[in-house]
């Protein structure tokens, strides 16, 4: 293996918490509640289809017009939101993770849906470790579809067969395999049942688990 992507929401940062605050106030504008069940839907879905499947839920159909603006709405209050994160905000182990990669000579690149991920990364002050960045801005298919992740494969210049991914959504999970990558689930094994392996956690994770 030479080269380890990176998913950011739920991977490196927990900003879940933040897109549900953000999708549930929207939610009780428009008259209905939204779960944090309802949420787990959203993980790794890009915004467009993540308003879709909200406005699924409470039943409401809006005309393009009214579409964009609550898609708006909802992405300034998630970035007044997020623009409060610091370095302390970077999930535990991570950190030290990506710098035991660096020492050990493996490139690193972004693979996000996020178009917020480099206002992120700037907050966590991860920015300079990354050789690439690939997010929402860069893409024009979401996860399952492997683009972002053979994007940032083609940006590095190393073979994707190469490249471990870490991902924490069901979406991402499968975009990786899609392209033909080793993917290391962050969460629960048998919610990322079709990762080659499945952490939860970065703490004192051996870079071992790199190799099948
Ligand atoms: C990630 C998150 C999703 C989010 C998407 C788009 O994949 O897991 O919950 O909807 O990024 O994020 P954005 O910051 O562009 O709204
Ligand atoms: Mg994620």
């Amino acid at each position: 293996m030479k080269a380890v992507i990176f998913d950011l929401d739920g991977v490196i940062v927990d900003t879940a918490k933040y897109h549900y605050l953000a999708w549930s106030n929207l939610a009780n504008e428009l008259g209905f509640t939204f779960t944090e069940q309802d949420n787990e839907l959203l993980k790794g879905v890009s915004r467009v289809r993540s308003l879709e499947i909200l406005l699924e839920i409470g039943n409401i159909t809006l005309s393009q017009e009214d579409f964009d603006k609550y898609a708006a709405k909802k992405n300034d209050e998630y970035v007044k939101l997020i623009s409060e994160l610091t370095p302390e905000d970077i999930l535990p182990g991570v950190k030290d993770f990506i710098t035991r990669l660096k020492k050990s000579g493996y490139l690193i690149s972004l693979g996000s849906a996020s178009k917020n991920a480099v206002f992120i990364l700037k907050h966590l002050e991860l920015t300079p470790y990354f050789d690439s960045i690939v997010d929402g801005t860069h893409v024009s298919k979401a996860k399952p579809d492997p683009e972002v992740f053979l994007t940032a494969a083609k940006n590095l210049g190393i073979d994707p067969k190469e490249c471990v991914v870490f991902e924490d959504a069901v979406a991402g999970v499968e975009a990786g395999k899609n392209a033909s990558m080793r993917v290391i689930g962050v969460g629960e094994a048998d919610v990322l049942s079709n990762a080659d392996h499945v952490i939860s956690t970065f703490e004192n994770l051996s870079l071992d688990v790199l190799e099948a």
